[in-house]
């Protein structure tokens, strides 16, 4: 018998690489490493951890595929409760490529290293279990804790993620960098600058970059064209030295437990930002207003992890034709831990500068002098019903 496990070299999915064959009678554990963007040094650390076990990994490169979600995701404005949703989305694409993995190489089961109190699970199992393998989840099945896990790998002799032994649970992806656990599990803990990997402390430089949209999707910096995982890289390194995208909060899980989490994401922030106020330019006050309501819809599927959910194909009807006009350029300014948008442009634009302006007098036949009627009835139903209301209590 044979079970695939999403593995990355982390404490938790080492431990259960030990734990599957031990205590769940596995004969073989193919172990799965998803490639959505995480750094270097983590392949390196997961090869290690493999070797160690003699266990063989499948590396599956998703990258490109994954930054297409994020994409997806920026022309839907997506956050959940302020942080872009890396770990969210980055689920169903790991989810997806292990069931594939599962499938080649015949397992009878796939299992992951996700705690019973987290979102992960549930998003890893909603892909999972459209299938036919048994579904294996070592740490909720047997209770474990980090503690317990330490120790375990310890004396086991298992190598321990680097870098924090294993105090903080680190997930890292293209679009966010997520870290919880140990001392950040209190809220009032003020975290140290070395829970940061990918944003400076913000400073006093400031630096300007356009970012060019076609059709809601990002394609070029300062008008050099880009793939998506390259410009996502690019702007990673380049906001990151600004400290843009920091996030501290608490989050409510989908059990509704609260907990604190830190995540980096510059440039999924910048990019949000650059999207959001290109659409201010050319989408009408009431696209804006509907689209609010269906972003949010998007965002809460997104994080949920299911992207495969009919009303998201509904959503995402609405959402492409909105895009078709959200094709131009806008100038972002670095600045103080920001990414704000100072300046945008497009064909699009559902603007017309000489009837805002206030140095025309009249435009499409229209003057000032035309608002005399409109101003007047504005509020009149109001000093109506305040007059009927004082006049009532009068009495
Ligand atoms: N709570 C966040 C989410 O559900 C991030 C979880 C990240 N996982 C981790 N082991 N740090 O999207
Ligand atoms: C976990 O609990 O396994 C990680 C965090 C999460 O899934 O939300």
């Amino acid at each position: 018998t044979s079970v695939a496990l999403a593995f990355s070299g982390g404490l938790d999915t080492t431990v259960c690489v030990s734990l599957l064959q031990e205590e769940y009678g596995y004969d073989e554990v193919v172990g799965v490493t998803v490639d959505v963007g995480q750094p270097e040094s983590e392949f390196e650390e997961a090869k290690e951890t493999a070797d160690a076990h003699g266990l063989d990994i499948h590396v599956v490169d998703a990258k490109d595929e994954f930054a297409e979600l994020c994409f997806d995701s920026v022309r839907a404005n997506a956050t959940y409760q302020g942080y872009p949703l890396g770990t969210a989305l980055a689920r169903p694409v790991i989810a997806e490529a292990i069931l594939e993995v599962a499938q080649e190489e015949g397992c009878d089961a796939l299992a992951h290293g996700c705690t019973g109190k987290g979102n992960d699970q549930l998003r890893f199992e909603a892909v999972w279990r459209a299938s036919d393998l048994d579904v294996i989840a070592p740490v909720r099945e047997m209770g474990l804790t980090r503690e317990w896990e330490k120790q375990y790998a310890d004396e086991k002799n298992l190598p321990v993620q680097a870098g924090n032994d294993g105090v903080w649970s680190i997930d890292t992806n293209l679009w966010s960098r997520s870290v919880e656990g140990g001392d950040l599990e209190k809220p009032g803990h003020v975290p140290s600058e070395d829970i940061y990997e990918w944003t400076e402390q913000p400073g006093s430089e400031t630096e300007c970059i356009e970012i060019t949209f076609e059709e809601g999707y990002p394609v070029a910096l300062d008008g050099e064209e880009m793939e998506p995982v390259e410009l996502i890289e690019t702007l990673n390194e380049l906001a990151g030295q600004y400290g843009v995208g920091r996030t501290d909060m608490m989050e409510d899980r989908m059990l509704g437990l609260k907990v604190r989490e830190n995540y980096e994401h510059p440039a999924a922030t910048t990019l949000l930002n650059a999207h959001e106020s290109l659409e201010g330019l050319v989408l009408t006050k009431d696209e804006r207003d509907f689209k609010t309501t269906v972003d949010n819809e998007w965002a809460q599927k997104g994080y949920e992890g299911l992207v495969e959910a009919p009303l998201m194909a509904a959503l995402d009807g609405f959402i492409e034709q909105t895009q078709t006009k959200v094709t131009g350029t806008v100038t972002i300014k670095f600045e103080g831990g920001q990414a704000r948008p100072v300046g945008r442009e497009s064909e699009y634009a559902a603007y017309s500068e000489s009837a805002a302006s206030f140095n025309t007098e009249t435009v499409d036949g229209i003057t000032q002098e035309d608002a005399t009627g409109v101003a007047k009835y504005h509020g009149f139903q109001t000093r109506i019903a305040n007059a009927a209301f004082e006049s009532a209590q009068k009495e």
